[in-house]
């Protein structure tokens, strides 16, 4: 049995792009991207107007949000510069909704003034946000539409850096807050209070903390109505939903689907029917990306035996940062020879023992100086984490749609890092 290998994304060869463009770099699937999208849109149907706002966070270059916009997707986002992105893509300011604690002032005002009425809501995270935000809308002469992140203190059973809805996290606001935040609002006469939020983590790979912090909410919604004195328009159930990177069984989409459907859908036994909106990120760009890289020397040190490649956690950070696995594969097939297989790590040039890629796999023994390797499931928070450590630039993105690909980031050059610092 040969070791697995990726020859081809869709129908384009990754050999021959790593000629063209070097490496390391990101190739995105358009199919792959959209399939998750298409099928969560279609499962969502009989909620009547639901909108998916894709966590821009996960993957945010310009093409990739002209891709999903196209189709409809709205945008989640958490700063100006995702604003600048989102807008640029042709996303309308009525399927953006802004989420984070710390959103500034200057930042508020850039969400107020997109499109005729502002963007469709900001997800306040605290009261002080609040105060802040109707000060804005009142300086701007405009309404900003709120929608109050709950914190509904559920374990979403996920690695403790991406868990967001428990009570000791920085996000949301808890019940109490919930409902002091939602009298506030009523006296705040630039803010109008449309919908509640939650988001409890990501790489969810079960569905009962999700279950849980919907009925909670569901179990919110009357309370803040009645506090607020107004009637919500929406909920937003955030993102999380898992990817299977190794062996986790995350819940399919459907099973996602049925869940959400069965507490908010026409069915669902909620007195008025309300918009429902989602925020995935990871489920839509997870899969659709991966990062090629060539190995640039084979070593041996005691018993450990590296690939040591030219992408490194400053490239692909997930790994360093969460003991994030991500499977690696040969580009090329590796036909018989490919067999024996050896525990390698596969690890970058960055000067940390945290600069790794991949740790005690078991690798082709073949694998020579000079083999490309895909990792995969590199579509989310991939690229998005990258940054300049070492002063290394960043790679290129191309996206692949069928036997056509088009670079959509060029790859970085030492002379646009020092640049900003020529002054
Ligand atoms: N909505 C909000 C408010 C969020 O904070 C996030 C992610 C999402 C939606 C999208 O979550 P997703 O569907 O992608 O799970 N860098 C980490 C993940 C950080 C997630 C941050 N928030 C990683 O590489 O695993």
């Amino acid at each position: 049995m040969s070791l697995p290998s990726l020859p081809r994304l869709e129908g384009v060869s990754l050999a021959i792009l790593a000629e063209e463009l070097g490496t390391p770099f990101y190739a995105y699937s358009k199919k792959a991207l959209l399939a998750p999208f298409l099928e969560l849109t279609r499962g969502l149907a009989p909620l009547g107007d639901p909108l998916i706002c894709f966590a821009v966070k996960s993957c945010s270059n310009l093409s990739i949000l002209r891709v999903l916009a196209a189709q409809g997707a709205g945008m989640d986002l958490v700063s100006g510069g995702e604003l600048a992105r989102a807008v640029e893509a042709g996303t309308p300011a009525e399927r953006i909704v802004f989420s984070g604690v710390g959103k500034s002032r200057g930042e508020m005002r850039e969400a107020l003034l997109t499109g005729k009425d502002g963007i469709l809501a900001f997800n306040v995270e605290s009261i002080e946000e609040l105060r802040a935000l109707g000060e804005e809308a009142g300086a701007q002469g405009r309404i900003a539409r709120v929608s109050l992140r709950f914190n509904p203190d559920v374990d979403p059973k996920t690695h403790p850096y991406i868990a967001t809805g428990l009570h000791d996290n920085k996000f949301g606001l808890d019940r109490r807050a919930l409902l002091e935040a939602a009298a506030e609002c009523a006296k705040l006469p630039h803010l109008r209070l449309n919908g509640l939020s939650i988001h409890i983590g990501s790489q969810l790979t079960s569905l009962a903390p999700l279950s849980q912090a919907f009925r909670s909410l569901r179990a919110v919604i009357p309370e803040v109505e009645e506090r607020s004195g107004r009637k919500l328009d929406h909920v937003d159930l955030g993102g999380g939903l898992g990817i299977r990177y190794r062996k986790e069984k995350p819940p399919s989409i459907a099973a996602y689907c049925a869940l959400v459907l069965r507490h908010f859908g026409p069915r669902s036994g909620l007195p008025r029917p309300l918009r429902v909106l989602v925020e995935p990120g990871r489920l839509i760009s997870g899969a659709a990306g991966v990062l090629v890289t060539r190995v640039v020397y084979r070593k041996k040190q005691g018993k450990r035996r590296f690939l040591i490649c030219d992408a490194g956690m400053n490239d692909l950070v997930r790994p360093a940062l969460y003991d994030g696995y991500h499977e690696v594969v040969s580009v090329e097939p590796l036909g018989r020879n490919g067999a024996k297989a050896v525990l390698t790590d596969v690890v970058g040039p960055v000067c940390e023992s945290s600069d790794f890629l991949a740790k005690g796999r078991r690798l082709a023994a073949e694998l020579p100086e000079g083999a490309l390797l895909a990792v995969l499931n590199a579509g989310a928070y991939g690229f998005s984490m990258s940054s300049n450590y070492n002063t290394r630039p960043r790679p290129p993105e191309v996206l692949v749609d069928g036997s056509s690909s088009r670079v959509i980031r060029r790859r970085e050059t030492v002379n646009d890092l020092l640049a900003a610092e020529r002054l």
